[in-house]
């Protein structure tokens, strides 16, 4: 229901969001715009976290070959959509695709090989496979952007997570990579744990700091319904901060963050002045691979199926394994940029007017005007910038979207492998 309100209210929208279960014909894949990131979803893991809302399996290694065949084959299917295009990032996420590290060569090179790529190459690493080996290995495969899921250092609550390592591997991880010489090296915290305290964010933040990594992302945990995050928590009577208290942790990692030189680089990132970053989610346009992978191209956001089985089937029989897609109408695509925009902290009008040949504050008065009114941005030469309030406020709003748009949209797909139609 709040999703309805919000929905109303900031974006005028009425209706819902329609995905349509896919069929030949239905995506104009000549959409696709001339420069494009590509994301590869490696859904396997060797255990799974009680919190995660991610498409994910447990890791078997036969089901982990058949897979890689079938990401070269999807791979395939794109050659002809993606001529003539510029592939500029590639990046690999989970799941733990390290755990495919030897498979992730063959489909490297088949990237390098067929389509018009210059970028950089970022993958996720979870501490627990973390060594000296794998970032010889990943470097050789021409990877230069990592990110590191250590969450917290705290072992009690590492164990609660079901993370399977503890703060001595993290340790460890951390201090070989700094010596690997990656463009960047980005670390996950996680923040608002189940019995963490505001000293135990603080500890958590100043020790990444220590390896002088380049970039820092915080994510407030986010107890997903599907998950079984939820009742974890009530079982074993641990408190979390309530959102007015969210707010305090904010203001603490800035604090830590500018102590240690490290300035705001989106909503939930912190970097040194002038770094490199690792960007999986920010792209105006990209194309996924994989179970459970999104792409987003111009009036496009579809989803592949989720289930693994399915996805290699369906590319043995020389498919596209795209699952359900939102064929998003003119304000639908403008919504999807905003959102995407305030995840940096700053939203263009003048980048606006070039894509979409209108303005953002008469396309969008209430939302606007509010941000304006209750000093949540600053506008300067049209570029709106979240003030601290305005970053608070889309924290809240990229939660609520996340507990009930995308929560819903994952868990559908996770129970059926093709859906008909979903309105979320
Ligand atoms: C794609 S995920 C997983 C990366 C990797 N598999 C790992 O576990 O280290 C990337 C990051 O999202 C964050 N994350 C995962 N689940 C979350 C949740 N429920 N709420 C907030 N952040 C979450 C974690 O910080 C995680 O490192
Ligand atoms: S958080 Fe990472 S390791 Fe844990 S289940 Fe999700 S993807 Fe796998």
């Amino acid at each position: 229901m709040i999703t309805g309100i919000m929905r109303r209210a900031i974006l005028g929208k009425k209706d819902k969001f329609l995905f349509e279960g896919y069929r030949e014909g239905l995506i104009d894949f000549d959409s696709i715009g001339s420069e494009v990131g590509l994301y590869v979803h490696v859904p396997f893991c060797r255990r799974i976290c009680p919190f995660c809302p991610y498409n994910k399996t447990i890791y078997d290694r036969d089901t982990a070959v058949e897979y890689r065949q079938a990401l070269v084959r999807e791979l395939n299917l794109y050659k002809p959509k993606l001529q003539n295009k510029k592939i500029t990032s590639l990046y690999i996420g989970g799941g733990t695709p390290t755990l495919m590290a030897e498979e992730m060569k063959e489909v490297l090179e088949f990237v390098k090989n067929n389509f018009d790529f210059k970028g950089d190459i970022g993958i996720e690493v979870h501490p627990a496979e973390a060594n000296g080996k794998l970032f010889d290995s990943l470097k050789g495969m021409g990877v230069n952007l990592i990110s590191l899921g250590v969450q917290t250092f705290n072992d009690k609550i590492l164990d609660f997570l079901g993370r399977g390592y503890n703060s001595g591997a993290t340790d460890k991880a951390l201090s070989i990579i700094k010596n690997c010489g990656f463009k960047c090296v980005d670390v996950d915290i996680m923040t608002n744990l189940p019995g963490q305290t505001m000293e135990d964010i603080e500890y958590d933040i100043s020790r990444v700091y220590s390896y002088d990594i380049d970039q820092l992302s915080v994510y407030p945990l986010i107890v997903f319904p599907m998950t079984k995050m939820g009742a974890a928590i009530r079982e074993n009577g641990l408190s979390r901060f309530n959102c007015l208290q969210e707010k305090k942790i904010l203001e603490l990692i800035d604090e830590v963050s500018r102590k240690n030189g490290y300035k705001k680089s989106s909503i939930w990132t912190y970097g040194k002045e002038g770094g490199s970053r690792y960007t999986s989610v920010t792209r105006e346009s990209f194309v996924g691979i994989g179970a459970g992978a999104s792409s987003l191209i111009d009036g496009y956001f579809y989803l592949n199926t989720f289930s693994v089985g399915e996805y290699i089937k369906a590319l043995e029989e020389g498919k596209l394994p795209i699952n359900v897609v939102n064929r998003m109408s003119e304000r639908e695509k403008m919504i999807f940029w905003i959102f995407w925009r305030c995840y940096d902290g700053v939203i263009d009008g003048n980048r606006f007017a070039q894509l979409y040949n209108a303005s953002l504050e008469k396309e969008f008065p209430f939302l606007f005007k509010t941000l304006k009114a209750l000093g949540m941005a600053k506008v300067h030469n049209g570029i709106f910038e979240l003030t601290e309030w305005g970053r608070y406020a889309y924290h809240l709003v990229e939660k609520q979207y996340s507990v009930c748009y995308l929560n819903d949209l994952w868990h559908a797909s996770m129970k059926q492998p093709w859906i008909k139609e979903i309105r979320l």
